[in-house]
This record gives structure tokens, C-alpha cells and sequence, in this order.
């Protein structure tokens, strides 16, 4: 008989006991997170500057679906306090949140450090390590001061030089408290969603300005890397990455394999080879399929910019730990060319594939959402057998929901699924540092609004205190991390 190793078959069946005796490693670490448009309000307290998102929902408020903005949000500008309690509450070693760039520099630009700003972040900040707990820190989550949007924003390879100068006196106010640093949060959705008119500031430009921006965000991270790296690390010894997005894909049939790779290459690779891979640069497959798509339609320049040697070298490496946002797979299906879909945001235009779902995975909120939490393992190892990264963070995981209970047993389930998936690849022998759940709370969900939830704490968006109450999934994961397993005990846990 063949010899079937525990981990695969684990990795097949996922009987209880593969899992009851499997613990979260004593540096593993639980966290929570944020993002400042989300959460914060006060859009225009002090001296704040705007941000795309503000000006684009004040001018077009249909962009969301229940024509909301962030302008109080969860108040988290004024309510910071009870935002840690809540962490505390959890238990969680690490609070992941963003600071607003034009919260902390009302122009875009060095010219003027907001004093209010600095106040709050540095309260933040403070208020969290009181409590022993640990500030992660994105510096940025999508609201670009408008007055950098009005140059040109992420198409403008100024970019560059305007996000490093940011970048540097964020680590010189907050540096010598702040040792985990994210660069840009999902530079997919930064141009591939922004360009595709489904984030702010809402521009149609997939052809061009979608890849302009690919290459300037790969660019802007390397240059906060390397600032981090040569000026502050000496000093204060952080890490830093840039979280990516990523839908694990998987081919529909076995003779979907290869256009399924391709997909994986065209979201993920685009956002992550130059970085990662031993050889810098685009994913060569995919570099030559747009190049081949770009001149067929009369372009005389790739669409997609090239790098120099230099800049593939200044690239290449610019990472501690990979950085995470895991949340749905779907299958992938080749097509006959014109027969795509859907597209553009997936990229199916450019390569002839479908994206679906799996008639067997349920689905969360809309269609895109399919839950299989196996596709987080397959992930795990894809980074890892890819790129031999050794250590990834898990930046954010959740589920959405429309109902707002606080019995809501499908995201504990959620959540519970995903954990037994991080431990099953640790046992595999992958270094998984920590997971952080998406989100503390119910926030402003982009073009969503307040119509979907997420948070393991609902808040009460019509009370003035913005009142936030613990759900079921909040008490499972402070076992969780009580424990620091996933047990058949857990619900006989009190939570505070
Ligand atoms: C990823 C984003 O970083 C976050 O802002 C968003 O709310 C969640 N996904 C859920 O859609």
C-alpha cells in the first residue's frame, strides 16, 4: 500500500482530529484590523485635507449603494478609545489600522505635517502599546488627497517621489513605536479597481492607466522599502511589505490548468513577481500577452510599462514577510476569444478566460464571494513553492454579510474554517506569522456602504456613540486566541 503522509491526508479529509491537537505557535500572533476612511469620520475636522473618497461621494453620491460616505463612519476619530478596549476585549496581539494621508499631511505634500494628526495617530499608537498590543500600520488604504489625484494621481510616476516623502515622515513621527509596517493595501484594487470605475476615484482607463499605475505602486513600495531600510532600520529594526489581494484560482478542468496559472499571474504575479520572484520584473507570460494584445491593437508602446535593469533590481526584494489578504476562490474557465467574463477587473479580457463558481461552494453576500477555505492552503503553498518566501502574514480574512445579527454563526464558521486551514499549512511546515481578521468592526464597505458587514463587532450607525456590541464570532475568536487552538471546547468559554 502506498504510504499516505498525515499532512495529506489532512490535507484531503480535515477529520477533527487532524485538528484537535494542532496549537497556533507561541510567536504566532491574533490581530484585528482597519482602515482610516472606513472607520475614522471627521472628514474635515482641523486642518484634514480631502481625499478622493471624500470628494468623489460628495459630488456623486450614487457611486454607493445606499448613497453613504465615510464622513462620520464609525466615528473612530473620536471614539479611538473604545476601538482599543474592544481589542482588548479580543485579547488580539496586534491592531492593524491606516493612517489618512491627508489626515496627517492636509496638502499631499511635506510642505505641512497636520499637528492634529500627529496628535491622533500618536494617541493611537500609545493607547495600544498601554495595552500591550501591536501597532500594525498601512500607510496607505486608498484616500489619496485629491490634490494629488489632480496631477495625475497613481498614473503619474511623480508618485513615486510624493509617496516616499509621505512614507519618510511617517516612520520619523511613528517609528520609534511602530515596527510592522504595509506599504500600499491591495495595489490590485488601487488600479485595477480604480480604473475600472469600481473604487475612487472611479476612472475608466483599463487599458492605460490601469498598467501606469501597476508599475508606479511596484515603484512607490520599493522606494519606502529602501528609505525604511537604509534611514530607520538601523534604528528601530521594523519589517514592512505590501499587503496583495488574492482570489486563489483553479481551473474548472484539467484543460483550463494553464489559463488558470495565467489568471494567478495577472493578479497576483502583476502585484507580486517583481517583487518576490528570484528574477524581478513582470511575470514574463504575462508581460508577453499584453505586450502581443497592445500591438494587435495598434499601440506602438507596451501597455504595460516596461522596467529598466535598474529598476527591476531596485524592486526586486523589497519585502521582510509576504503580506496577505485572502478571501474567495473562484474556477477558471478558457473561452473563445470575445467571450470573456467577467471582465475587466479579473483580467479575463485580456486573457480569454470566465470566472466562476463552484456549483458545491456556497457564496456569501453576492456571487464573486465563494466560500472554500481549502483555497487558503492551496494559497499558502503557492506563495511559498513560487516565490520560497519563508514567512507570511495573514493581513485580512472575513466574511461578509448582509444580515446585521449578532448571532452570526456563518462568518465564526467562516473564520473557524480558515484557522483550521493556517494550521493545517503550518503543520505542512509553512511559517504562517499571524492572522489578522478583517474586520474589528462594521465600517464603510466602499461602494457597498453600510448595506454589508463585516465586523466581529456590529456598530450602530444610526447612535450618535456609534454604539459597538461584540457578535458570536467576536467570542469565538477570543477563545480562539485564549486557547491558541481550535477546540470542540470553545463555546464553553466566557467572554468578558
Ligand atoms: C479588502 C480591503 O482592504 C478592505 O478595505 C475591505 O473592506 C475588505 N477587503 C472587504 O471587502
Amino acid at each position: 500500500m502506498q504510504f499516505i503522509s498525515v499532512a495529506v491526508f489532512c490535507l484531503v479529509f480535515i477529520p477533527s482530529w487532524c485538528l484537535e491537537n494542532l496549537v497556533f505557535p507561541p510567536d504566532f500572533k491574533f490581530g484585528v484590523a482597519t482602515a482610516a476612511y472606513q472607520v475614522e469620520g471627521a472628514w474635515n475636522v482641523n486642518d484634514k485635507g480631502e481625499s478622493v473618497w471624500d470628494s468623489v461621494l460628495h459630488s456623486q453620491p450614487s457611486l454607493t449603494m445606499d448613497r453613504s460616505n465615510g464622513d462620520v463612519a464609525c466615528d473612530s476619530y473620536h471614539l479611538w478609545r473604545r476601538d482599543i478596549e474592544m481589542a482588548v476585549e479580543l485579547g488580539v496581539n496586534m491592531y492593524r489600522f491606516s493612517i489618512s494621508w491627508p489626515r496627517l499631511l492636509p496638502t499631499g505634500f511635506p510642505n505641512i505635517i497636520s499637528e492634529d494628526g500627529k496628535r491622533y495617530y500618536n494617541d493611537l499608537i500609545d493607547g495600544l502599546l498601554e495595552k500591550g498590543i501591536e501597532p500594525v500600520v498601512t500607510l496607505y488604504h486608498w484616500d489619496l488627497p485629491q490634490s494629488l489625484q489632480d496631477l495625475g494621481g497613481w498614473a503619474n510616476p511623480l508618485i513615486i517621489e510624493w509617496f516616499a516623502d509621505y512614507a519618510k515622515i511617517a516612520y520619523t513621527l511613528f517609528g520609534d513605536r511602530v515596527s510592522t509596517w504595509l506599504t500600499i493595501n491591495e495595489p490590485l484594487v488601487v488600479c485595477d479597481g480604480a480604473y475600472n470605475k469600481m473604487w475612487a476615484p472611479f476612472l475608466d482607463d483599463m487599458k492605460i492607466g490601469r498598467y501606469l499605475c501597476n508599475k508606479n505602486v511596484m515603484m512607490a513600495h520599493a522606494k519606502a522599502y529602501r528609505i525604511y531600510d537604509e534611514e530607520f532600520r538601523p534604528l528601530y529594526h521594523g519589517k514592512l511589505s505590501m499587503p496583495n489581494i488574492f482570489f486563489w484560482f483553479e481551473p474548472e478542468t484539467p484543460a483550463d490548468a494553464e489559463v488558470s496559472d495565467l489568471l494567478l499571474q495577472m493578479w497576483e504575479g502583476r502585484y507580486s513577481h517583481p517583487i518576490y520572484s528570484k528574477t524581478g520584473g513582470w511575470p514574463p507570460e504575462i508581460e508577453k500577452v499584453l505586450a502581443e494584445n497592445g500591438k494587435r491593437e495598434g499601440y506602438r508602446q507596451p501597455r504595460l510599462p516596461t522596467f529598466t535593469k535598474e529598476e527591476i533590481d531596485f524592486v526586486k526584494g523589497t519585502y521582510d514577510f509576504y503580506a496577505l489578504n485572502h478571501y474567495t476562490t473562484r474556477l477558471v474557465r478558457k473561452e473563445k476569444p470575445g467571450q470573456a467574463g467577467p471582465w475587466p477587473f479579473y483580467g479575463c479580457e485580456e486573457l480569454d478566460v470566465s470566472v466562476v463558481n463552484d456549483p458545491l461552494w456556497t457564496t456569501a453576500v453576492t456571487d464573486w464571494f465563494a466560500i472554500n477555505p481549502e483555497g487558503l492552503r492551496k494559497q499558502l503553498h503557492w506563495i511559498n513553492s513560487t516565490y520560497g518566501v519563508k514567512d507570511i502574514l495573514i493581513t485580512e480574512n472575513g466574511l461578509p454579510t448582509v444580515e446585521k445579527d449578532l448571532n452570526d454563526f456563518t462568518r465564526l464558521t467562516y473564520i473557524k474554517s480558515n484557522l483550521e486551514q493556517i494550521l493545517l499549512a503550518i503543520d505542512d511546515g509553512i511559517n504562517v506569522m499571524g492572522y489578522t481578521a478583517w474586520s474589528l468592526m462594521d465600517n464603510f464597505e466602499w461602494s457597498s456602504g453600510y448595506l454589508v458587514s463585516y465586523g466581529l463587532y456590529s456598530v450602530d450607525f444610526t447612535s450618535p456613540n456609534r454604539t459597538r456590541t461584540p457578535r458570536d464570532s467576536a467570542r469565538f475568536y477570543y477563545s480562539v486566541i485564549r486557547t491558541r487552538s481550535i477546540t470542540s471546547r470553545q463555546n464553553e468559554l466566557n467572554y468578558v
